[in-house]
Parts: C-alpha cells; structure tokens; sequence
C-alpha cells in the first residue's frame, strides 16, 4: 500500500506553514474527529489536521453546521490530539462561540487549546472579524481565517453557493483577506471561490490559503475526511474527488457480519474460547472438543 511520506518529517507548526509557502510547497489538511481516523490521517503524511464543525453534517447528522456546540469540538479536539503527532492541530471555534464578544471568544479559544490541546483555532469570517482575529493573537492564539462560503451562514446565505463570481464581491474577499493576514492570521481558508480569484488572493498575501473548492492554486488543499473517503449520505460537491467508497465497503462488511450470524457460521470454534478439560471435568461437563470427537457425549 502507498502511503504519501511527508515532504518532511518535522513537526508542522503555525509559523512552518508560511515557510512552506515561501518554499513553493504544496500541503494538504484534512478533517478528522476521532482517534481512528486521526491517526491514519497523521501517520499518512497530512500536514494540517483541522477537527473541523462539518462534524455536525458528517457526524452528527444535523444537516448543517450551525448546531455544533463548543463541548462537542472540545471533546472531539481531545481525541485528535491523542492521536496527531506531527500535523498541525487546528480546531474550529462553531457558531456561537465568538459572536458575544472578544472576552467570550477568548475564553472559547482557550478551552479549545488548553483542554482539547489544539494548536490553533479557525473562525468563519472576513473583515468584520478581524478584530477579534487580532485580539485572539494578541492572546498568542494561532488563528486560521475563513471566508468565501461560510457555512455558518447558511441561514443568512439561504445555500451554499460560489462565493466572489462578481467584481465586487470577489473585492470584498480580497479585502477581507488583507484584513485577516494584518490582524495576525497565520493561513485562511478559501471555500467555494472561482479559481481565478483564489489565485488572486493567494498570490496577494503572504500567509499560506487553504483552498476547498478553491481550485488548483491555493497554498494549502483541505477536503472534509468523509466526503473524499465516500462516508457520506446525499449529493456531494463537484469538488469532492471520491478517492474511496467506503460507504459500500461498510455496507458490505456489516452485511456480511449478518449473513454470517444468521446462518451458523459465526462464531467458529476459532473464534470463542473453550473450556480446559480440567475445569470441565470437575463441573462434570464435556468440552466441545471431547464432543467433537465422540458426538453420543453429554
Ligand atoms: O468544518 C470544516 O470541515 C471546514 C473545512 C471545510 C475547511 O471548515
């Protein structure tokens, strides 16, 4: 099996992503939310490990991301991080969690870094959150920003759709973009952007982009762990390359587990454990073994 080595071993941090993009690097982030699933990620060379809040579409099946809670990222973040040895750990602040002010939003990433021991934090939003950006890393917090497609937003937005088609609005995002890497950002993430103008923003700043649906010339590409892994219920986004149906494999797998009870076969002999013949001699009983050899035994 190929495993994709890291271009190098070091540790990832914060300040190492913008050295990468000096470099000319390409890197790669991926989502995970648990122990498992961290650590394949990690040992498989990924370079930022983002506990994202897709995980209340991908996990816990609330149709978007607007319900995740502080307490579910948290306990999430705390599983990665046992896992996650040499990727950057970011955790995603959710929705509700920066948006009562600055001493709130402080406290919110604080509980991310200290009690789920991420190393930076992620929060939804252009210029109008630049301040707490810069408030947060006045706080020495490593954050990642985010702008294009919002999911947060989704009420407000009405859908997810291309963000930035028009001269103005793909403005606005280069602006919100300037905003973020002067208030102290350390990489942003471009969602659902055109490409000309995800090429644009990357080359006007020199903090690394995190492109998803951002096309080809984002620093840094993120997919969602589930969606590229086939995990997934419903229509995915054309960006979304299925590198494994696993939702087939599973299927299979559990199916089979059934076919397997139902008809006898599972468990084998193999399988269970059997009673030594000291033991069954006291209780006056035969093992299966003495019974597989002279069938008329009780
Ligand atoms: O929550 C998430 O998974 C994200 C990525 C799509 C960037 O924000």
């Amino acid at each position: 099996m190929a495993y994709l080595k890291p271009q190098r071993p070091e540790k990832v941090t914060a300040p190492s992503l913008r050295a990468s993009k000096e470099r000319g690097e390409r890197l790669v982030c991926l989502t995970a939310y648990d122990y498992p699933t961290a650590r394949i990620v990690d040992e498989a060379g990924i370079d930022v490990v983002l506990v994202g809040d897709s995980i209340g579409n991908v996990i816990f099946g609330y149709g978007n991301t607007v319900p995740v809670t502080l307490d579910e990222i948290v306990m999430h973040t705390r599983a990665v991080r046992r896992a996650v040895q040499r990727a950057l750990l970011v955790a995603d602040m959710p929705y509700g969690s920066f948006h009562t002010g600055a001493d709130d939003t402080v406290r919110a990433a604080l509980r991310l870094i200290k009690e789920g021991a991420a190393e930076a934090v992620k929060l939804e939003g252009g210029r109008k959150r630049a301040p707490l950006v810069k408030r947060l890393a006045d706080e020495e917090i490593a954050v990642m920003g985010h702008i294009g497609l919002t999911p947060q937003s989704v009420n407000k937005l009405g859908g997810y759709r291309v963000q930035g088609k028009t001269a103005e609005t793909a403005r606005a995002l280069l602006d919100d973009a300037k905003a973020l890497e002067d208030a102290g950002a350390f990489a942003i993430v471009l969602e659902v952007v055109p490409r000309e103008i995800a090429r644009l923003i990357t080359e006007s700043v020199k903090i690394p982009t995190v492109g998803i649906g951002a096309g080809p010339h984002c620093d840094i590409q993120v997919l969602v762990l589930h969606d590229m892994l086939g995990l997934t219920f419903g229509k995915v986004a054309r960006f979304v390359r299925p590198y494994a149906n696993l939702r087939e494999t599973m299927t299979d797998a559990v199916s089979r587990f059934a076919e397997d009870v139902r008809n006898g076969s599972y468990p084998s002999d193999a399988e269970s454990y059997g009673l030594p013949a000291e033991a069954a001699a006291e209780l006056n009983i035969s093992t299966e073994d003495e019974k597989a050899k002279d069938p008329k035994r009780s």
